[in-house]
C-alpha cells in the first residue's frame, strides 16, 4: 500500500522524496486516468501554497481537462491560449510569475496568481501539460521548473498513451 509521506527538509530534499514518492506510485502501473489522478493527489499534497492542480489533454488542436485536484476548472483550452495553450504551442514550460501580467491568462480560480505548466513529450510528441497554480507570487522558479519537468519526464514514462492517439 502506498504511504503518503510528509515532505521535510530543503526544497531539494522535498523534491527527491517527491520524485521517489512519484516512483513508488505509479511503479506497475499504466494506465492514464489513474496515474495522472494520482500524480496529482501526490502533487496537491506535497507542495505547498498550491491550490490548482492537474492535466490537460490534447485533443486535436485543444486541451481537454483531466484528471485535477481543486476547484472545478474550464474544460477546453486552444492550443496557444493562455498559459497552458502557450507551453503546449511552444512545447516548453512555462513558468508566469504574475498571471495578471500574463496576456491571455485564462482565470479558472480566482484565487490563482502565480502558475507554471510544463509540457508532457512522450517520444517528442505532444501528449498534453501538466498545470500547477498557486495564491501566491513569485511561487515558482528555476527550481521548480527543474524538479517538476524531471517529475513529468517520469510520468510520461510510466503511462500506456496509445488509448490517447
Ligand atoms: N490559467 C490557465 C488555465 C487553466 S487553470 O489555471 C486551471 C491558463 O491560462 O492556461
Amino acid at each position: 500500500m502506498f504511504v503518503l509521506q510528509k515532505a521535510e527538509g530543503n526544497r531539494e530534499e522535498r523534491y527527491g522524496l517527491l520524485l521517489k514518492q512519484a516512483e513508488s506510485l505509479l511503479e506497475g502501473e499504466r494506465d492514464w486516468v489513474a496515474n495522472l489522478a494520482n500524480a496529482a493527489s501526490l502533487l496537491y499534497f506535497s507542495l505547498e501554497q498550491v491550490n490548482w492542480c492537474g492535466f490537460y489533454l490534447l485533443r486535436g488542436e485543444e486541451l481537454v481537462l483531466g484528471p485535477f485536484m481543486g476547484k472545478p476548472a474550464c474544460v477546453r483550452i486552444p492550443v496557444g491560449k493562455g498559459v497552458c495553450g502557450s507551453a503546449a504551442a511552444r512545447r516548453e514550460t512555462q513558468v508566469v510569475p504574475d498571471v495578471f501580467q500574463f496576456p491571455g491568462h485564462i482565470a479558472c480560480d480566482a484565487d490563482s496568481r502565480s502558475e507554471i505548466v510544463v509540457p508532457m513529450m512522450p517520444e517528442g510528441r505532444l501528449v498534453g501539460v501538466l498545470d500547477i497554480d498557486s495564491p501566491v507570487k513569485n511561487r515558482f522558479d528555476a527550481v521548480d521548473q527543474k524538479y517538476l519537468e524531471q517529475f513529468v519526464e517520469r510520468l510520461v514514462r510510466h503511462v500506456d498513451w496509445s488509448p490517447l492517439k
